[in-house]
């Protein structure tokens, strides 16, 4: 393999405890879509996607739900696979900062930088939410130095630290910027942060004591790794640093992180940083997005206006989904999602333009030449100089990720095909005889012409492009190579039945529908959310062993702000189980009830308390958090120890 013809994409790792949306469903695209370019261009491509799995967050929801934080984990990183499988992305490796490969690789790169004096110990303070257990930034702070999630005040707290020597690179990182300047793109990202850098640097701390839920600092367990230092480092894990240095040393030459604008001083500031410091060469370019609103204001869970990808998908499709993204906002800039954007862009540049030419063609080629392409003995026309100007207007539109000016040269094409077809007028040819080359003609460039749109949309757009070649007659699981394409070369194949790629969206009706949607969510009374989960039959429920047992003592965890040390009785013997209900009882509310009680889960230790069992509770849950909960009491006095069947 060509060692120049590597390609390394990375996606951000995505933090597991967000609900995926649109944002992340983007980058992840965009993405994909420059993999599968330069895999079509005969690239070895690695696609590189995955989850940010350590934090304050993660600690703090699983002991909500009184599970681990690597059990919360374990189920919650689903939601990203599963999205990435919904959207057809094609990654191949997918890395979580929990695996013991990625550890192992943290581990070892603090060890180096603590050996060779870049890593230190001092002290950090900085303004600390004691009831959300989390510091927050200056510029994250509410109006007087409030939480920005709780609202409560913040204190100064100050705690020992180890500090990552930023500011002795900063000098030999501008330089590096100014030789390359396609090193942060685009251009405005690469002004900001050069005069970022020009501001200086301080150093940065790399680790917490008051966090428990990351990756240990090697010799130094009290300490865990800070989770943004933990986390660039996936980079290299993946590529195999630790495990592979031949692989390692084949990828890292060409790597390329896409980002969202909100986090380039990570990934253009710090990230490089600690690279110059472990002398290896720095990204080839960091690509910066920019970020989607929602029909004009800005997404968020407590609004309720986040755009589920996952609905929208199942709504208007995968591929017009894809194409809507791509093709919506020239890249670098904001974008505002809308649906009824998304149903134009369907009706026009899909059903319109691309479906009737498809159809057209194939109709055409089916009436008039009983279904084969014609051959034809002129090669040279407009549609095929067109297309190879495209191909070269592609390709450089590819090399920038401008995927919308790429997008927008392949719909120019597809348009002068259109155009084509009005203006040689073919069933005026197919009456008179002596026109039959010219119609020959015709329908070949026609055919060819679509044949390439397929090979240029296929990155945006896979599926659909396999279905235009099947519908050609061609092999649509044939690996598709750019340099294997040969204007011409589509005669005498024999065409399937022509099939409706995009149906159109009667407009009317959508938004009829769109006001009906609207008037039963405003009517929609409260109730508690459904999720069901899958069926089970009676014997996978007889092995939940519940039973009756009274509360006999409550205690406060002092290191956690929802759960409750509780022991009960279960007439036979005692337990200890932790239970994250405080906010609804206080410990009197508690001590003497009886309640059920899972007997037989595995125990698991949470804030240094071993739980040995779970008490059963009716809860009205919002965004995964209980607003309302009440304790399964039994209705009559039983011994303790019954067994609930
Ligand atoms: N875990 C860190 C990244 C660590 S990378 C070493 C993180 N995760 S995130 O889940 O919060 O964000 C991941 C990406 O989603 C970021 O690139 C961010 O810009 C992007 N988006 C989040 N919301 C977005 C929009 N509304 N629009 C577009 N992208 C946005 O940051």
């Amino acid at each position: 393999m060509n060692s120049d013809k590597v390609f390394y994409i990375t996606t951000p790792i995505y933090y597991v405890n967000d609900i995926p949306h649109i944002g992340h469903a983007y980058t992840t695209t965009a993405c994909d879509t420059a993999a599968r370019y330069k895999r079509m261009k005969g690239y070895d491509v690695h696609f590189l996607t995955g989850t940010d799995e350590h934090g304050q967050k993660i600690q703090t929801a699983a002991e909500a739900q009184g599970i681990s934080p690597q059990q919360l984990v374990d189920k919650i990183h689903l939601n990203f696979k599963n999205l990435w499988e919904v959207l057809n992305i094609s990654n191949d490796d997918f890395i979580r900062t929990t695996e013991p490969r990625h550890i192992k690789a943290v581990q070892e790169i603090f060890k180096k930088l603590i050996e060779q004096g870049d890593i230190y110990k001092g002290t950090y303070s900085g303004y600390y939410c004691v009831p959300c257990e989390t510091y927050v930034p200056e510029n994250a702070m509410g109006p007087n130095k409030t939480c920005p999630d709780c609202g409560r005040p913040l204190t100064v707290m100050e705690e020992e630290s180890y500090f990552f020597k930023a500011s002795k690179y900063v000098p030999e990182l501008i330089k590096f910027y100014e030789e390359h300047v396609r090193a942060v793109m685009p251009k405005i990202r690469y002004n900001e942060i050069m005069s970022f850098l020009k501001g200086g640097v301080k150093d940065q701390s790399v680790s917490r004591t008051s966090l428990k839920w990351g990756i240990p600092v090697p010799g130094d367990e009290k300490h865990v790794i800070y989770v943004w230092f933990d986390a660039l480092i996936n980079y290299m894990t993946a590529a195999g640093y630790i495990d592979n240095p031949e692989k390692f040393s084949h990828l890292w030459h060409h790597v390329r992180h896409m980002v969202g604008k909100d986090i380039i001083r990570f990934h253009c500031v710090i990230w490089p940083l600690m690279l110059i410091a472990l002398g290896i060469n720095l990204p080839v370019e960091v690509i910066a997005h920019g970020w989607w609103t929602y029909n004009g204001e800005k997404m968020s869970k407590s609004k309720g206006n986040v755009v589920d990808p996952f609905k929208i998908v199942k709504e208007y499709g995968l591929d017009p989904f894809r194409y809507f993204m791509l093709r919506e906002v020239p890249f670098g800039n904001d974008g505002d999602f809308s649906e009824l954007a998304l149903v134009g862009r369907i009706n026009s540049d899909l059903a319109n333009d691309l479906g009737n030419l498809l159809n057209r063609t194939l109709q055409m080629i089916k009436s008039y030449r009983e279904g084969v392409v014609p051959s034809c003995a002129e090669s040279e026309s407009e549609l095929r100089s067109m297309a190879e100007n495209v191909l070269e207007r592609v390709d450089e539109a590819m090399n920038n990720f401008a995927f919308d000016e790429a997008l927008k040269s392949i719909w120019e094409f597809i348009g002068r095909a259109n155009k084509f077809i009005d203006e040689t007028t073919p069933w005026k040819l197919a009456k008179d005889e002596t026109q039959a080359e010219k119609l020959n003609f015709v329908l070949l460039n026609l055919y060819e012409a679509l044949r390439f749109s397929a090979l240029l949309i296929a990155p945006t757009m896979p599926d659909t492009a396999k279905k235009i070649l099947a519908q050609l007659g061609l092999d649509e699981n044939e690996k598709l190579l750019y340099e294997n394409f040969k204007w011409g070369e589509g005669a005498g194949k024999i065409i399937n039945k022509a099939e409706v790629l995009f149906p159109r969206i009667d407009i009317n009706e959508w938004k009829k529908s769109q006001e009906e949607k609207k008037k039963m969510e405003e009517t929609k009374t409260e109730a508690p959310a459904l999720e069901h989960e899958a069926e089970i039959s009676i014997d996978d429920f007889k092995t939940v062993e519940m039973r009756v047992a009274k509360i006999i003592n409550v205690e406060e965890i002092p290191r956690s702000k929802k759960l409750y040390k509780l022991e009960v009785d279960l007439g036979y013997e005692k337990r200890t189980v932790c239970s994250g209900i405080k906010a609804f009882f206080t410990p009197e509310d508690l001590t003497g009830k009886n309640i059920i009680l899972v007997t037989n889960l595995k125990p698991v230790k949470l804030c240094g308390v071993e739980s040995n069992g779970m008490i059963l509770c009716a809860s009205v849950k919002k965004d995964g958090v209980s607003e309302q909960l009440t304790l399964l009491t039994p209705e009559k006095d039983i011994p303790l120890g019954s067994r609930v069947s």
